[in-house]
């Protein structure tokens, strides 16, 4: 991010916390961040903690930011929408509200607002997320490298069409929830081995940690490195046999066409 951009979070929620601490470990001046929230706790929080501009005033707030980024729960949209209304006609809006397509917050906000919709992960929250990214009607590609910028401070990005973005929330979005599931998995399959539930947690967290870490830096298909450790007759092989055999392919498969399905009946106000 440019060091001159006024960037104003509207929430001061978990989200914008993991942002505002990526921009500031990215040496971005805390004096160009300001955050808004109804609760006082929250703004004194993000006030003392870096240093940020905080407000319960969103209008106020949002004058003359070159970014304001939308991090409210979807619910509360409309009314943030409606505080916000010919505030800020000139800057770029990056929603991060779960769901909530662009259409409506260019038709809420009025004018020809920018807008770039984000899915962002919890991963954020330890600078390890990946966030797809889709323009509105108004915005420019310019606008969709700005809002990059911003969220490559919390982690790694990607760019969709907005119909894509249900099958995000599916397959990132949701996505931690299933690691964790398969981890607890894990854990229970090894404490019926024998080993103690430390020392299982110990060697599940590091094998997730380890596995993606060698798929990300060697670049090398899951695949591929999934037969590289699987010798003929060998321990892998045979447990790979089991999971083949009860479909997992199958499973993931319903699994996030049921999240994709919820996705879209969220955003339909289902
Ligand atoms: N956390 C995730 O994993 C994740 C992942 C992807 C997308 N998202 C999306 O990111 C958005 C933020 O999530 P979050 O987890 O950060 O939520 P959060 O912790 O609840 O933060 C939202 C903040 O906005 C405040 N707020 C409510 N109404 C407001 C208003 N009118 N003006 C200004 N601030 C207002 C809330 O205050 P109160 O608590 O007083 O209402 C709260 O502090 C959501 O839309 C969510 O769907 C989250």
């Amino acid at each position: 991010m440019s060091e001159q951009q006024k960037i104003v979070f509207i929430g001061a929620g978990n989200m914008a916390e993991a942002l505002v601490k990526g921009l500031c470990n990215a040496g971005v001046p805390s004096h160009s961040i300001a955050t808004t929230d109804p609760r006082a706790e929250r703004l004194e929080y993000f006030k003392t903690t870096y240093g940020v501009g905080a407000s319960s005033d969103n209008a106020e707030a949002a004058t003359g930011a070159d970014t304001i980024v939308l991090a409210v729960k979807p619910q509360h949209i409309s009314e943030v929408l409606a505080s916000l209304r010919g505030v800020a006609p000139d800057a770029l809006y990056v929603s991060i509200a779960a769901g909530i397509p662009t259409a409506r917050i260019e038709k809420e906000l009025s004018g020809r607002p920018r807008v770039v919709r984000v899915m962002p992960n919890t991963p954020a929250l330890v600078g390890a997320g990946v966030s797809a990214l889709c323009a509105g009607a108004h915005a420019t590609t310019a606008d969709l490298e700005r809002a990059e910028s911003l969220l490559r401070a919390v982690g790694a990005t990607v760019r969709v069409t907005e119909s894509q973005m249900d099958a995000v929330t599916a397959v990132s979005g949701s996505g931690p929830a299933y690691v964790f599931r398969v981890m607890e998995a894990m854990e229970q399959a090894g404490v019926e081995l024998g080993l103690s539930s430390e020392v299982t947690r110990e060697l599940v967290l590091q094998t997730f940690l380890g596995a993606s870490k060698l798929a990300v830096e060697s670049g090398r298909a899951p695949q591929l490195l999934r037969e590289q450790v699987t010798s003929k007759g060998g321990t892998t092989e045979a447990a790979l046999k089991v999971l083949n055999e009860r479909d997992l392919v199958g499973v993931f498969s319903e699994a996030l066409s049921a999240a994709a399905r919820r996705a879209r009946e969220l955003a339909n106000g289902a």
